[in-house]
């Protein structure tokens, strides 16, 4: 009874599992999730979903690169993903004369369609629980590190088994915290060309300044294709290659959806951290998000007003402001989604609850009695470092002359390793030789020296002063606390701050010159905050994941067996996931109430020819115009642009399949409103929702706008 008791008031305090929460191993859903799916109104099974006995929709879901999923949309390998994930390939093919990425690009055939090097895509073949396999040999006995090598080893027998005779990859990866283990099978496919792109103000329409946030306009969605030897086996590019033929596509709706529709997401999120105890969340979301928030702001500062002021240095460091503003902007959304969430205080009532349940079985009690406490210690004697870390990460590894000096240690390594033949060196220096040009052509030493007045101030006055690398002595003796007369030095006298130098510098390049780089003013700056880095902080830093990992797999399982009737999904780890929730507005703040999609008018009423990121193209505009929507408009007449709902993502979802209760696709995932990003600690379904891109509104661009019919022609398409 009072067993039943207690765990009634654990459901209480936790909530149920809310429809959206949640992102599930598609190979449990038959188990764990199929009913509730139903429920909700999905019309078909989970064997639809993922099966390994025939083909499913997990056929049609790949890893897109290294951090993105894209979809299969036609029998001829062709791929949809976001445009911020074909971004730096279409890039890569842009120039002056071919601005694809200003004015689009569409092949109009096989033959026009643009291979990308170091592309790849990849399918999961199948998953499998090897948890026990895994684990054997393990006891609660071993050091973490011994645990980890025997791990390994299990998995290496499990992974030479799983591909043998095969082309396939495989890799074992730990759920639950490592309380449980799986074996993924894969396929790479690597020859992945560019087919098609809209211009960067439908694909980025909105920049950084809409970037997480909603009301969205974005089109964010670009067009691949897979080619495969003639045997449709994976092969590296040739023009021999042709489109490869899917075992799955998927069938694209053009019916639309309404609000409280069930819908899911297929895709491959990246990390989230769910069951932290409060301690590991605070240090996330106050102790490190707000030196590194401080440090990104000073840097877009400065790199903003450069790009305000001159052309030269908006093509150079746009890309680069971009990286640093989308995390800069998704932490100040995470560490307020905590705080009005009251999400410490939450997993610290959740933690009372533990307590009393560790403490009311003696058995239990001695085994884990002192792990939140212990747990808790770690933290705390860890923040110090954490802080210096992130001071020093976001700090002096956001000035690019600090990351480049550093690239040519190797080469001064080598220069004083005898073992090393002259003739490896002169191949270093070539190769530092052959990349300068590419550096210098995005870099520019004026704003990169203001970053460093303003980034090493705040670290050198903010940082714990005895944890601060030895440089900072040398300045305040040599510079007298001067950070303007520090860098006006190193800048007007390194030779990594200009290309003509470097090229001097590398060209000719003898062993002996390794002194040159030795006494370089930037390189000495680099080489003390690199060695702090490796010899100080990163020692703390593995000793302290390694205590908590260990902490966190006992805290995991603990959690598990104390709510026993929880279903627990586990963190995202890259691995092919699928969520599921309901078309939903939501209300982000008092007063205000926000519908659940947006439509071309919305484009129009931002518009701003003044502002580079919210001009519109006079073609788009006269569709809008004539309201010359064809078929893809919703049954409003509208074009409909963006949609958000409940389900639970995270950076490595861009570009997932969003999907209806028939398993159509409708939509392409491509990012989450700002007031719910905390969902990577804390999810809440009030104020959770993913964005995804209305597939019509693709379809609309793909058709109406460019004219690419050939490719719609390709697509499986039920209409209204
Ligand atoms: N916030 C989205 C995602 O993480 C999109 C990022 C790209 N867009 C941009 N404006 N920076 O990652
Ligand atoms: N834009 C993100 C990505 O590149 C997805 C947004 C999110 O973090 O949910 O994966």
């Amino acid at each position: 009874m009072r067993r039943i008791m207690l765990l009634a008031i654990f459901l209480l305090i936790n909530g149920l599992i809310i429809a959206g929460e949640g992102m599930w191993l598609p190979l449990l859903l038959s188990q764990l999730n199929e009913k509730e799916m139903h429920d909700m109104g999905m019309r078909i099974s989970a064997d639809d979903i993922y099966s390994v006995n025939h083909s499913s929709l997990k056929d049609a879901v790949v890893l897109f690169g290294g951090g993105c999923t894209a979809e299969i949309v036609s029998e001829q390998g062709l791929l949809l993903t976001n445009h911020h994930c074909g971004y730096s390939n279409i890039q890569r093919h842009s120039s002056l004369q071919n601005d694809y990425l200003g004015e689009g690009f569409w092949a109009q055939s096989f033959s026009e369609e643009l291979p990308n090097p170091g592309l790849s895509v990849t399918f999961l073949i199948s998953m499998q629980d090897v948890t026990n396999q895994a684990l054997t040999g393990i006891t609660a006995q071993l050091t973490e590190s011994q645990r980890e090598s025997i791990i390994k080893k299990n998995s290496e027998t499990l992974i030479s088994a799983a591909i043998n005779g095969t082309h396939y990859k495989a890799s074992v990866k730990p759920f639950y915290g490592g309380n449980q283990y799986y074996l993924f099978v894969t396929e790479t496919f690597t020859d992945i060309r560019l087919v098609g792109a809209p211009p960067s103000d439908i694909g980025k329409f909105g920049g950084d300044t809409d970037n997480w946030m909603w009301p969205r306009h974005t089109g964010d969605f670009s067009v691949f294709r897979i080619y495969a030897g003639k045997d449709n086996q994976p092969a590296d590019y040739s023009t021999e290659n042709v489109p490869f033929h899917p075992k799955m596509k998927f069938t694209i709706s053009l019916k639309g959806v309404q609000e409280g529709d069930f819908t899911f997401v297929y895709g491959f999120p990246g990390t989230t951290q769910e069951y932290l105890p409060s301690v590991s969340v605070n240090l996330n979301a106050n102790i490190h998000n707000p030196i590194a928030i401080e440090l990104r702001q000073k840097r877009l500062d400065i790199i903003n007003k450069g790009m305000n002021e001159d052309k030269l240095t908006r093509l150079q460091y746009s890309a680069k402001a971009a990286t640093i503003a989308n995390y800069w902007k998704k932490m100040i959304g995470e560490t307020r989604g905590i705080r009005t969430l009251d999400g410490i205080e939450k997993k610290k009532l959740f933690e009372q609850q533990f307590t009393k349940w560790i403490n009311s079985d003696p058995v239990r009690k001695t085994l884990y009695g002192s792990l939140l406490p212990v747990y808790a210690n770690a933290c705390r004697l860890f923040q110090p470092y954490y802080e210096a870390y992130t001071y020093l990460t976001e700090g002096a590894l956001g000035i690019e002359l600090i990351r480049y000096s550093y690239g040519f240690n190797a080469l001064v390594m080598q220069c004083r390793d005898k073992a090393v033949t002259d003739e490896e060196i002169s191949k270093t220096a070539q190769k530092l030789l052959s990349g300068a040009e590419g550096y210098f052509k995005n870099y520019n030493s004026t704003i990169d020296a203001r970053n460093f007045v303003s980034l090493m101030s705040i670290y050198g006055s903010k940082c714990r002063q005895d944890l601060l690398p030895d440089i900072f002595t040398t300045f305040r003796s040599e510079y007298n606390n001067d950070y303007k007369l520090w860098a006006s030095d190193v800048y007007e006298k390194s030779f990594f701050s200009q290309l003509d130098r470097v090229i001097r510098l590398m060209k000719n390049f003898k062993r002996k010159d390794y002194r040159k780089i030795e006494k370089d003013p930037a390189f000495k700056v680099a080489t003390s905050v690199y060695s702090y880095l490796q010899n100080q902080l990163s020692p703390r830093l593995t000793e302290f994941y390694s205590r908590t990992d260990s902490l966190q797999r006992i805290y995991m399982a603990s959690q598990m067996e104390m709510q026993p009737f929880k279903r627990f999904y586990p963190d995202a780890n890259l691995t092919l996931r699928v969520s599921y929730g309901n078309i939903k507005g939501y209300s982000p703040a008092d007063a205000i109430d926000y519908k659940w999609y947006t439509t071309l008018s919305g484009i129009m009423e931002k518009e701003n020819p003044d502002i580079y990121d919210y001009s519109v193209k006079p073609k788009l505009k006269e569709l809008y115009q004539k309201k010359d929507y064809g078929k893809y408009a919703d049954a409003d007449g509208e074009m409909h642009v963006a949609f958000i709902a409940s389900n639970h993502t995270t950076g490595g979802n861009s570009g997932s399949p969003v999907l209806d209760a028939d398993g159509h696709l409708i939509g392409i995932n491509f990012d989450r409103c700002w007031e719910g990003t905390m969902s990577d600690l804390l999810y809440d379904k009030d104020q959770c929702r993913n964005i995804s891109l209305d597939i019509r509104y693709c379809l609309f661009i793909i058709d109406k706008f460019a004219g690419a019919s050939r490719l719609i022609d390709e697509m499986s398409i039920v209409g209204k």
